[in-house]
Order: structure tokens, then sequence, then C-alpha cells
């Protein structure tokens, strides 16, 4: 047995070792053709490689532009035909035959539309995530897409802000995993294959970070801040191989990223040895003229350029001003040539230069069976119970007639959710069509909407809804926002459910039959009075194509909810920003704090104590992080540690059991959260570390266990480096970030 293994691991290093000396030898032949390629370029053709165009529309208009070498990339084109047909210019009309990269934002799916990120990170599970970017990669690359602007992994903890939907949330651990996730499912196992795009992780850097909530706007991260919260899941995406990058539109402490030579120099290229290509945002070089960072296209091209940004996307600065700089000495051409050769180099091993062309024959992959069936997975494990008083859901035999109202019940276009460019309505399955078709035979369906859309006003259908409502067992509200209110540039100042949704579940409470209250959202909504009014609530991020199909399978029983909050829920627009991993203050909450109602009038200006808190909010959100029900119960016990006193080089095991008290088979998210007591400067009180899915059926116990390197305890610390400090820490396993009992261990020199 002993000789046996020790074969097959003697096999497995040979067949290791010759893989990366494989890779390496690519490598090398790839950085030769890069050399002798870039020997023989004009500086017009290395100036060309580094523009990216919107598609023009007239193929003849672009036809010029690329024989003359001008165009390296063109985003937004997504037929094979035109492809290849550009392609066909690129190779054989200008010349120096040089590809195309043809590039989309394909962000949660292509044709088949998962759940929005924000729904993806929900599940908590890093295979939905890649399976996500694997089906979108496989769609798009079939009509000649290999780039894609995603993922996008900026932290997110202000739901004002309408781009929150396209991202992780606001936890960084979650993020790294998720976002490093998709950036395997898009590039496959190597970027040469045909079905692989380049992922192009965004928006570097910060650019969550919007004061205010506000899309574009300036932020103010300083560095401590930037490396410990929105760097690393940048990091953990280059480590997953990431082939592009793209800069952020805001300007960090005065400095737009994509005039910031420090994040794209230092960070990037130098501490994290990115070797691709850094594209700016769209326009984001012309706008530093906006920002006031230049003062004119001339000055930005300059500034672009010598900070690192090695493509254009759509401004043309520098097409205009990029040659004359090099003139005038202001951009040395070796700035240019490098950035020409980061290009070429992913443009090389996405194989373009051997087969640039794309099957215009092949059999559509569109929609596929396997993919419609990941989509609905995916929105399955997305969504998340956050309310089920009376064990209302799985709706029993005993419900006879169902009401299904609200204006997100029927809606195959919102919820899709933001950036579906390709995503088609026809193909979407809604709730109402999923119920009717899918368990039309166990219960009888009304269905009233009560208001056409998220936003409607109109009072006049309200009544028709609360009157169905009143003849069924259970109501089934579907409510939330339409696509439109979430994403690039959406941004709100109230996140109270729009329009008159607020009044219709009023209307429907008021029945006093059991509601079930069901939101597609791009958001965390601000929904504790609708929630008091419901009996149960499921929170389903805009779900996709399948989360008609997803969502009644979860309301009928079929499948159990598993998803846990990725971003606090704030109970109103004043606690933001709020998110669990906040450092201490001197004077933390004690949530014994008189509140509002309850303050004497007259009241002694200290009486009230004087802590961190709100008083008409008090110091809690109305749904932390990491939180979500499931129709059965989970007990966590015997939570042990491998060691109370480790060293930096140790690993910690974190043993525990989790056992299904309930009666439904059902899957936990455990979590793992740790606290760095005291530091050279004040640290989270919490922080994610791992996590975990584990299904369980009823009754059944298992024993989980987590290994946490102590390594990964490292911060920047005062002196601005990344370091284990010794001392005291406390551990929590739990269901949420609000809750399991303390353990503590220390670490040691
Ligand atoms: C967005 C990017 C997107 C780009 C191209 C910009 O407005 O900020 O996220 O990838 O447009 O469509």
């Amino acid at each position: 047995m002993k000789v046996l293994k020790t074969l097959v691991t003697c096999l497995l290093l040979t067949s290791l070792v010759s893989c990366a000396k494989q890779s390496e030898s690519k490598e090398k032949v790839i950085e030769g053709r890069v050399e002798n390629l870039l020997s023989k370029m004009t500086l017009e053709e290395k100036i060309g490689q580094m523009n990216q165009i919107s598609s023009l529309g007239n193929i003849e208009e672009m036809s010029v532009l690329i024989k003359k070498g001008e165009v390296g990339s063109i985003l937004n084109e997504i037929d094979p035909v035109r492809v290849n047909a550009l392609q066909r210019v690129a190779m054989d009309e200008s010349r120096l035959g040089i590809p195309l990269l043809i590039a989309r934002d394909v962000i949660h799916g292509f044709k088949t539309i998962f759940p929005i990120p924000l729904g993806q990170a929900a599940s908590f599970d890093p295979k939905v995530a890649e399976e996500g970017a694997r089906v979108a990669a496989i769609e798009a690359s079939s009509v000649g897409i290999r780039w894609t602007f995603a993922p996008m992994i900026d932290i997110a903890r202000d739901p004002r802000w309408g781009r929150i939907a396209e991202g992780c949330g606001e936890d960084t651990y979650l993020t790294s995993v998720m976002g490093a996730a998709m950036v395997k499912g898009f590039q496959g196992d190597s970027l040469n294959d045909p079905t692989s795009i380049a992922a192009c992780p965004k928006h570097f850097v910060g650019y969550g970070a919007a004061e205010a909530g506000r899309d574009y706007n300036s932020t103010f991260i300083p560095e401590r801040r930037l490396r410990n919260v929105y760097l690393p899941p940048f990091e953990a995406a280059a480590k997953a191989g990431a082939a592009t990058y793209m800069t952020s539109f805001n300007d960090n402490d005065g400095v737009p990223s994509s005039g910031n030579e420090f994040i794209l120099k230092q960070i990037l290229r130098k501490e994290w040895g990115f070797d691709g290509f850094v594209v700016s945002d769209w326009a984001s070089i012309k706008e530093m003229v906006t920002h006031g960072f230049a003062v004119d296209d001339k000055e930005a091209a300059m500034k672009a350029a010598n900070a690192g940004v090695d493509m254009e996307m759509v401004s043309y600065t520098y097409m205009n001003h990029l040659k004359a700089l090099i003139k005038d000495g202001e951009v040395k051409e070796k700035v240019v040539d490098d950035a020409v050769r980061n290009i070429l180099r992913i443009k090389f091993r996405l194989g373009l230069f051997d087969n640039p062309y794309v099957d215009e024959k092949r059999a559509s992959v569109m929609y596929a069976g396997a993919h419609l069936a990941a989509a609905k997975r995916a929105a399955v494990e997305s969504a998340i119970l956050l309310k089920n008083s009376k064990n209302v859901l799985p709706l029993n035999e005993a419900v006879k007639t169902v009401a299904v109202v609200g204006p997100m019940a029927d809606a195959p276009y919102e919820q899709m959710g933001t950036w579906v460019f390709d995503g088609d309505k026809t193909h979407t399955q809604t709730p109402l069509k999923a119920i009717k078709e899918m368990y039309g035979d166990r219960v009888q369906i009304l269905y009233e909407p009560g208001l056409a859309f998220s936003r409607d006003k109109n009072l006049a259908d309200v009544s028709k809804a609360a009157a169905i409502a009143a003849r069924a067992d259970v109501i089934l509200a579907f409510v939330g926002e339409e696509s439109i209110l979430s994403g690039e540039a959406h941004c709100l100042a109230d996140l109270n459910l729009q329009g008159a949704q607020s009044e219709l579940i009023a209307a429907l409470a008021k029945t006093g039959k059991p509601l079930v209250t069901i939101v597609m959202a791009g958001r965390p909504l601000t929904i504790g009075k609708e929630a008091d009014l419901s009996t149960a609530l499921l929170y389903s991020f805009h779900p996709g194509t399948m989360g008609g199909p997803a969502l009644a399978d979860l309301i009928f029983g079929k499948e159990n909810p598993s998803g846990k909050t990725p971003v606090t829920f704030p109970k109103m627009v004043g606690q933001i920003p709020m998110y669990y991993s906040h450092n201490n203050s001197g004077r933390p909450a004690t949530r014994s704090e008189t509140l509002l109602n309850n303050i004497p009038v007259e009241a002694g200006q200290t009486s009230l104590g004087c802590t961190s808190f709100y008083m008409d909010a008090g110091f809690d959100p109305l749904y932390p992080f990491g939180f979500g029900l499931s129709y059965t119960t989970f007990e966590y016990s015997n939570v042990k540690l491998s060691s109370t006193e480790l060293k930096k080089e140790n690993v910690l095991t974190v043993t525990f059991d989790l056992k299904n008290t309930g009666k439904y088979q059902g899957t936990e998210v455990a979590q793992l959260y740790v606290q760095d007591k005291a530091g050279s400067v004040t640290r989270p009180v919490k922080e994610l570390k791992r996590f975990t899915r584990v299904e369980l059926k009823p009754g059944e116990k298992q024993t989980v266990s987590f290994e946490l390197p102590v390594s990964e305890l490292a911060f920047w610390n005062i002196e601005m480096k990344k370091v284990v400090e010794p001392g005291d820490f406390g551990l929590w396993v739990a269901t949420n970030s609000q809750s399991g009992k303390e353990l503590s261990f220390k670490v040691v020199e």
C-alpha cells in the first residue's frame, strides 16, 4: 500500500513538474513572439494596440481603422459573422496581422442570466460563482467575445450605491473567495481554450467607497484601509490568474485611479507580479480633465500612460496625443513598449494569433439545459430566508389556494437585474409562470399584481389584490426593485420600497391571511416595516432567468433556503455605512441605551449614557451580515481549537459538530470569525476568515473543521507592513456575524 502511494505521489509530482516545465516553455515561446512582433511595429501601430473602440456599427468604417493598425480591441460586438469579418480585416489586411480582442460586459451571464453577483455572494458558494462565470464564458465565447469586464469586486458598504448589485457585498474575505472563483470560471483551465474569456477584475480600486453612495464620487481611503479592506480581493484575483484589470472612475484622496502610479505600478505590478494588461474604464482617462487632475486631454494621456494604464477605453487621448508626448519626452517610448507587450502577451495567451475566428455554424449553446439548471441552482442557493413565523414556509398540503400579487411576480425583464445587455426576457421564467407550471396541480392560483411596476403609485388595483388575497389560504407578494433602480449611476437616497409597494403590503396584511413577502432587488432595502407586517420574508437579489422555478421550489418546499446576507441590512438610511467588521470605538454601544421614545422630557445632558449609537435606530442593523434562516434548525456544539497557543507558522484547526435539529434536509453556511484583540493599530471587532456549506439530513450530525493558517491573521500594521502581531484573539464559529460563543487563543513569537 505504502509503495503504491509513493508511486502515485511520484507520478503526480513528475507530471506536476513536467506540467510546470511545459507551461514555462510555452510562456518562453510567447515572450519570444511578443518581442519579435514588437520589434516590427511602428510607433503608430503600437499606440493603435493601446486603443479600444466601442463598436461603430458600420463594418467598413471600422475596417479603415483596423487596416491602419489603429485598433487593439473592440467593445460591444456580439455577432459572430461580424466578429469574423472584423478579425479577417485585422489578420489579412493590416500590415502585421494582429488579431482584435473582442470585449463585452458579461457580468452575470451572457444569455442565460444568473443571479446578480450580490445574489451569488449570498450563496456563500464559490462553486455557484465559478459555474456562473463558466456558463457565461461558454455562451459569450461562442459569438467571438474573448474578454469580459468582470468580476466586479469592489467592496461596497453603502446600499445607496446602485453598483452594490454588481459585486459581492461588504466583506473582504467573501469577495476574495467569490471573485477568484469567477476569474477561474471565466478563464477556464487555460486562456488558450476557445471557450475561455479573459477576466477583468474591476474597478481598481476603492470605487465602492464612493462618498455618500453617489456614483463616481470621490473616495478617501487611507493606505492601511486600502490594503486591509479594498485590495485583498484584487490580490486574490491576481493569484487566480486574472489576465487584465480595469481602473476605477473615482479619485482616492485626490488621485484618480487612471492616473495612480502607486496602485498600478507599486501594488499591481511590483508587489503582486501582474503581467497582463490594464484597461481604463469608459473614458476615465479623458475624465481626469473633468476631475481637475489634468489641464487637458494631452496631460491626461501623459499621466495615464506614465501611471501604467496600458489600454484606453474609447476616449482617444492616447491616439491623439501619445506620439507627441513621446516626441516631447513626456512619455518614454519604453512606457508604450511595455504597455504593448502586456496587451500582446494576453492576445497570445488567448490563442488569438493562431485562431482569432469563431465557428459561425456551431450549434447554439445559448440557454442550454445544463446552463438553465446551473442558473436555477444558483438562484436557489442565493435566496435568503429572513423571517418565517409560524413556519408558514414551506407551504404545506393544507394550502389549497394561493394569491400571487405584486409587481415583481411576473416581470421577466426586471428579475434579470442590472447589466444584462444580452439576456432575453422571453426566456425568463417568472415566479407566476413557474408556480402555475410546477405547482398548478397542487394549488389554485389567483393572480392580481396590484401595481404595474415597482415605482407605480397608482392605488387603483391595490384593493383588487387585497380582494383575491382575502380569498386565498396564503398570500405570495412579490415586490422589490425594477432592474433600472440599481447598477451604474442608479443610486438612491431612499431605500424604502418604491411606489405604493408599502401600501400594497399593508393592505394585504390587513386581510389577516398569512403573508409571504418575496423581495427581488438589486440591493438591501430598508424593509423593517414590511418585515413586521409579513409572516415570512424571502429575499432574492435579482435572481435572473431561472428565478421563478427557484423561488417556486423554495416556497413549496422542494428546496430549502440556505443563502446568507452578503451585506448588512440597515434599518434606515441614516445608519449607512453599516458593516459588521467595523473597528471599536472607545465607547461601544451597550445595546441597553435609552431610545428616542423613552427619553424623558428635559432629560439631563449625560443621563442617556455616552455611547456610540443612534437615539432613533439604536445600534443594530435590521439583519446582520451572514444572516439567513432555513426551514430546519441547526445546532453548533463542541467547538474545539487544535491549540490555544500558536506560532506564526502554525495552522489553527477549528473543529465543531453541526447537527440538523429540525424536520427538513437543509444546508447551513457555517462561518468562522476572528478578532485580533489589540494591535499596533485598532482592529475590526470581527473578521470572517472561513465559511463552508454543510448539507445535513434531519437528525444528522457532522463534525466539520476549518484550517486557518496563522499567517492569515496578518494585517497592515502601524509601520505599513503586513504582519501577524502576537497577542490575544477571539474566535467564533457561528451561523451569522452576530452569534456564537466566543473562544480565545493566543499567537506567540
Ligand atoms: C463601467 C464599467 C464597464 C464599462 C464598459 C463603464 O461605464 O463603469 O464597469 O465595464 O463601462 O461598458
